[in-house]
Parts: structure tokens; sequence; C-alpha cells
């Protein structure tokens, strides 16, 4: 089944076809910058734009980088305040025409990885971590999501573990991939503790092969650690599969 994926990201918002069967896109992505002041209604005409981009009329999944909960958004970390409270799947069918599926970017970027990627028919605890301008997780239990985990957000160093250990912080204070790496560990660590995950993934930015090598080393975990192999097609993938999902619960 064809789904229009949507991936909402700080400084793009992309969108692509998904073959929700075999977990590719059936089109090249089509990419729009995200507005500087990215309000709901600001992204909610991007998503638009992109719908016509392929003349879509069928089901839409989109990602957002906060908390969703049965259609609403209930946090704003790294996104505009006005985002808090807002209906987004009424927003974005609204401004789209297409019935919408939203969900959280990590846990969309999980779901395609649990489905088609590096998470495939791994069972037990997996946590999958996306690093990027925030930190993204999605948790996974026998491949079930636990939605809205919002892992980046653990205490780590009198903050949220985002602002210790993310990519954006690794680029503002200039860090080495090694410096980096040893902060990252500190979040495996506490993350260990608590959770015992069998494997983990990691994702965003940090997992393009040329970075890895930066500084895979430096990384030791119980857990099987591997890096996610989908990159920047996770979001519109996992969003195009949860869709899916979504309706498919419902009828
Ligand atoms: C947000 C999460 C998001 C993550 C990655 C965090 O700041 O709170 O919802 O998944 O960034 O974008």
């Amino acid at each position: 089944m064809e789904i229009l994926g949507i991936d909402i990201g700080g400084t793009g918002i992309k969108g692509a076809l998904v073959d929700t069967d075999t977990g590719k896109l059936t089109t090249e992505r089509f990419r729009v910058d995200t507005p500087p002041e990215a309000t709901p209604d600001a992204v909610a005409q991007v998503a638009r734009q992109i719908t016509r981009h392929f003349n879509w009329q069928g089901l839409l999944g989109c990602t957002i980088p906060a908390r969703v909960e049965h259609g609403m958004v209930h946090t704003a970390a790294n996104i505009h305040q006005d985002w808090i409270e807002t209906r987004v799947d009424a927003l974005i069918s609204d401004a789209t025409g297409c019935e919408t599926h939203c969900l959280n970017d990590a846990d969309a970027a999980g779901v395609a990885s649990v489905a088609f990627g590096a998470g495939r028919g791994r069972m037990g605890v997996v946590f999958f971590v996306t690093v990027g301008t925030g930190i993204g997780s999605a948790l996974f239990t026998d491949q079930h999501l636990v939605p809205n985990t919002e892992l980046g957000h653990l205490p780590l160093r009198g903050g949220a573990a985002e602002d210790w250990a993310s990519n954006r912080v690794r680029k503002e204070e200039n860090l080495s991939w090694e410096e980096w790496a040893s902060r990252f560990q500190e979040y495996l660590d506490l993350v260990e503790f608590l959770f015992a995950p069998d494997t983990i993934i990691v994702g965003g930015g940090v997992s393009r092969p040329a970075k890895v090598s930066l500084y895979r080393h430096c990384l030791h975990t119980k857990a099987e650690l591997v890096i996610a192999e989908l990159e920047n097609e996770a979001g519109i993938i996992g969003a195009a599969l949860s869709a899916r999902q979504s309706r498919v619960t419902r009828t």
C-alpha cells in the first residue's frame, strides 16, 4: 500500500511516497526548508505544498519532534511553543485534505528501523536513539513500540541529556568526536542502568557512515550496539507505516 510520509525536522520538511509493504520510497524525496517561524500554521502550509507536489489525496503519515498523544501535541522542546496543545492530525488533515496520522519523529524512525532496518527481527528490549538537534528515543519490546518515551530528556549532568550529548551540542561546543562520544557514553550508561536493553540502535545525523568510524570505537555497552541503516529516510518511512497501522487499528 502506498502512503505519503512527511518528516518535519528543524531545518527541512521532507516527503515521499512509500511502499509500506517493502519500506522503499517509490518517489524522489521532496524537501522544503522549515519556515524560520515554524508555527503550526506555517508548517501545515508546507505539508500542503508537499501533498500538492505529489498530487496526493490518500493517507498521510507525518512526524513531529514532540510528544503526540491521540492526535494532539503536548511538548515543544525544540519547536515553536505554539505547538503545545495543537490538534496536529486535524491541522494537517485540514491543510492537505488527506486523512492524517502524526507521531513523534523518533518513534517513526524507530518503527521504520524495526520493520525494515537494523532492528528488523530483533526481539526483547530494543532502544532506538536518534541523535541530532535533540535526542529522540523509541523503545520497543518484542517489536512493540512504547510511544512517546522522550528519553532524550532524562536528567544528566544537572540538565536534560540532550543538552549534554546531542549533535547540536557537539557542534556548538566544538567537541571532537571522541569528546562527544564520552558524553554519549554517559547517556548510554544511564539508559542501560534504567532499561537494560538487549539492543541499542543509534540513528540520526551521527549515524552517517563517514561519521561512525570517528567515534564507534569509544562506545562500550552491554547491549549489542548497532548503527541505523535507513539514515534520513527513516522518518518518512516510519510515518507512512504508522499511518497504515493506525488505520488498521481503527477499522
Ligand atoms: C524532542 C523529541 C524528539 C527529539 C528528536 C527532542 O527535543 O523532545 O520529541 O523526538 O528531540 O527530534
